[in-house]
């Protein structure tokens, strides 16, 4: 709950003196109510018009970024009543997904209710780089690993560019640790690149987004971007805004 002349304030409308003026004027409803307390609550349910317009509340964006773990829906509402992304994140405010990493793919996701930012970073022209790391079945030969790196075709259409590094081979259970990092952001993306030059996902990680990673972070907690993070993010995104409008 805040004080009306602050909310009033805070959205814009104008200075909190001017709305004090309107309020003791009996400009303000609340709810449909004349309001000339000064001091009176109001919480984000209630409708606060001035002189017949509705104002538009400022929400406080949230920027968190989750270590989601495996076996949980990157979603705000599961209808099979599985484990969402927001079950593990203790929060009033109305944030969702940017992106999606699958119900078995583990690591970085970011979540926030700032759209506009959401927006820029989830579109393929702005090439935020994504790091991830595989457990395939088998092991690549240099061909396959060149096709990943120059891009294969997945549901008609070729990959951009990425890059590929071998982090570890295991001869005996025949698989290997891969690191993969694309700037896409296509349905299943890294499952089907792989499977493309022949080699199943056994595992997935995200290990970062951005300049972003899990430092500090076990499975299935989380923490909020500092400003300076979100700032970067901004600062990454910035020069696409207006090419993508
Ligand atoms: N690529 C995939 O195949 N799955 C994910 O969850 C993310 C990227």
């Amino acid at each position: 709950m805040e004080r009306l002349q602050k909310v009033i304030a805070n959205s814009g409308y104008c200075s909190r003196r001017k709305a004090e003026e309107e309020i003791k004027k009996g400009h303000v409803t609340v709810n449909g109510k004349i309001v000339v307390e000064l001091g009176t609550k109001v919480d984000v349910q209630d409708v606060i018009e001035i002189n017949g317009t509705v104002i538009k509340k400022e929400e406080n964006k949230e920027y968190i970024l989750l270590y989601k773990p495996r076996e949980v829906i990157t979603s705000v509402h599961d209808d099979k009543g599985r484990k969402t992304v927001l079950d593990y994140i203790d929060t009033d405010t109305r944030i969702y997904p940017v992106g999606r990493l699958d119900y078995d793919t583990t690591g970085l996701l970011l979540l926030t209710n700032d759209g506009e930012l959401a927006n820029l970073l989830m579109h393929p022209k702005t090439e935020i780089e994504k790091v991830y790391v595989a457990k395939v079945k088998g092991i690549l030969t240099g061909q396959e690993i060149n096709r990943l790196k120059n891009g294969v075709v997945i549901d008609g259409r070729k990959t951009s560019r990425a890059k590929v590094k071998v982090r570890k081979v295991d001869k005996k259970t025949q698989t290997s640790i891969v690191e993969i990092t694309i700037h896409e952001g296509r349905n299943h993306q890294v499952k089907k690149m792989f499977e493309r030059v022949g080699h199943e996902v056994l595992k997935l990680k995200r290990e970062r987004f951005a300049f972003l990673d899990l430092k500090g972070l076990r499975s299935g907690e989380y923490r909020y971007l500092t400003v300076k993070e979100v700032k970067k993010l901004y600062a990454l995104v910035k020069h696409k805004k207006d090419y993508l409008k």
